[in-house]
């Protein structure tokens, strides 16, 4: 289907709404002059990398409505639809400031995937289609990263490592979802079972809270992986485990300081290849330092030969092409985190994209761990042909990421 001619923007609203964790965010609304309307909100990070944008100005989500009114809100009616890098230029000049800190990331974040939205309504087509202009088509799933058990700062009294992840692949998009689900209620089972009187609860991105230290966490999840991988639920569903260690929330001083143990970089290294030989894991994000990109590549070069393990920089690279260019010179690591709001528009996440793709590396599109209920980044690994999709096992706004590939999938076929 040939698109017919893009219509015009003709109002925008940003509004402040509440993330899963309760916290006010934004969220933007576009109207076209067709009668055409979208929405879209912002996610927010609680173990935020240096070199994000900023989430939000100075003074909040209220100074950035006023700001919104102030440079957005009439300036951007009648600019025509279609063009997502000419809207996201438009934003960043708007701001004006490098690290977005007038509007916030959050605010052009929003108002990036609300255009993108409406523009893909305009079209006729879903988001993805749209973003994707002829290319990834057809579309290739991704592999699905859940958390299956918090710690840091997103558990309170769990272990020092961030979270405990099920990498899930399957022939059918709905099968990793079911395989994901039953390794989060084997190990909900085993903890019952091995603390029955204490009160088990979840971490901001659904995963459980273990009683128990890193490394006992981590036997818990390969070994809950394996039953339900010998299970053999489905034909060709493969469930491996995978850490996002989020190493800079424990880095002081230059020590990784774990509860058992505290470890300096050669050490971390040493420990990280251990456990990687030792559990098989297939997955591991941020086990170094946001600055060490050449710790980073030692380790890669000892576990990422091949595509064995995806080693995977988020905070190390926060979306921002310039990290992720020298991460990629530097061969730091052989998967890029495309989180969207860590560096403010749609645009330059395509750039990032563009950067990964040509040094061959993978991407990986991810939730943050305040979420709302919105489907939109689902669609994003379909567009920007990414190897996997990090968003949870549970939890509505989680489930909703989920659902929306589950549609996507049955509509393909
Ligand atoms: P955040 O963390 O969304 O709280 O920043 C998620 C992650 O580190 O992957
Ligand atoms: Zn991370």
């Amino acid at each position: 289907m040939t698109p017919s001619a893009p219509g015009r923007i003709s109002e925008l609203r940003l509004r402040r709404i509440f993330d899963s964790r309760g916290n006010p965010t934004v969220e933007a609304e576009i109207w076209t002059d067709r009668g055409e309307r979208a929405r879209a909100g912002a996610p927010s990070g609680a173990s935020r990398g240096v070199h994000e944008v900023m989430a939000f100005p100075e003074g909040g989500v209220e100074v950035a409505l006023e700001r919104f009114r102030a440079r957005v809100k009439d300036q951007f009616v009648g600019q025509v639809l279609g063009d997502q890098t000419a809207f996201d230029t438009a934003l960043r000049e708007a701001d004006g400031s490098p690290d977005l800190s007038t509007l916030g990331g959050n605010t052009t974040t929003a108002l990036s995937l609300a255009y993108a939205l409406v523009t893909a309504r305009a079209q006729g087509l879903p988001l993805w289609r749209s973003l994707a202009g002829g290319t990834h088509d057809p579309p290739v799933f991704p592999a699905l990263a859940g958390n299956v058990l918090n710690g840091g700062v997103h558990a309170m009294g769990g272990p020092d490592i961030q979270e405990f992840i099920v990498l899930a692949e399957a022939p059918e998009i709905s099968w990793a979802v079911e395989g994901m689900v039953a390794v989060h209620r084997e190990v909900g089972r085993r903890l019952r079972e091995r603390f029955p009187q204490a009160a088990l609860g979840r971490g901001d991105e659904g995963g459980w809270v273990s009683p128990l230290g890193n490394l006992e966490t981590l036997e818990l999840l390969v070994s809950a992986c394996q039953t339900i991988q010998d299970r053999g639920l489905r034909a060709g569903l493969s469930l491996r485990p995978g850490l996002d260690l989020a190493a800079s929330e424990f880095f002081r001083e230059g020590r990784y300081v774990y509860r058992e143990q505290t470890l300096d970089r050669e050490g971390q290294i040493g420990f990280v290849q251990e456990l990687t030989d030792r559990f098989g894991l297939v997955f591991v994000e941020d086990p170094l330092d946001q600055e060490d990109f050449e710790g980073f590549a030692q380790l890669t070069a000892q576990v990422g030969r091949g595509g064995r393990t995806w080693v995977v920089g988020d905070d190390l690279y926060t979306t921002d092409p310039g990290r992720v260019a020298r991460g990629m010179e530097m061969a730091s690591t052989n998967a890029v985190l495309l989180k969207v709001n860590q560096v403010g528009t749609l645009t330059e996440t395509r750039r990032v994209v563009e950067r990964a793709e040509a040094a061959g590396a993978w991407t990986v599109c991810s939730h943050r761990s305040g979420e709302t209920p919105d489907p939109w980044l689902a669609h994003l690994p379909l567009a920007f042909g990414s190897r996997g999709l990090k968003t949870g096992v549970l939890g509505g706004e989680r489930m909703a990421k989920l659902n929306e590939l589950v549609r996507l999938r049955s509509r393909e076929s």
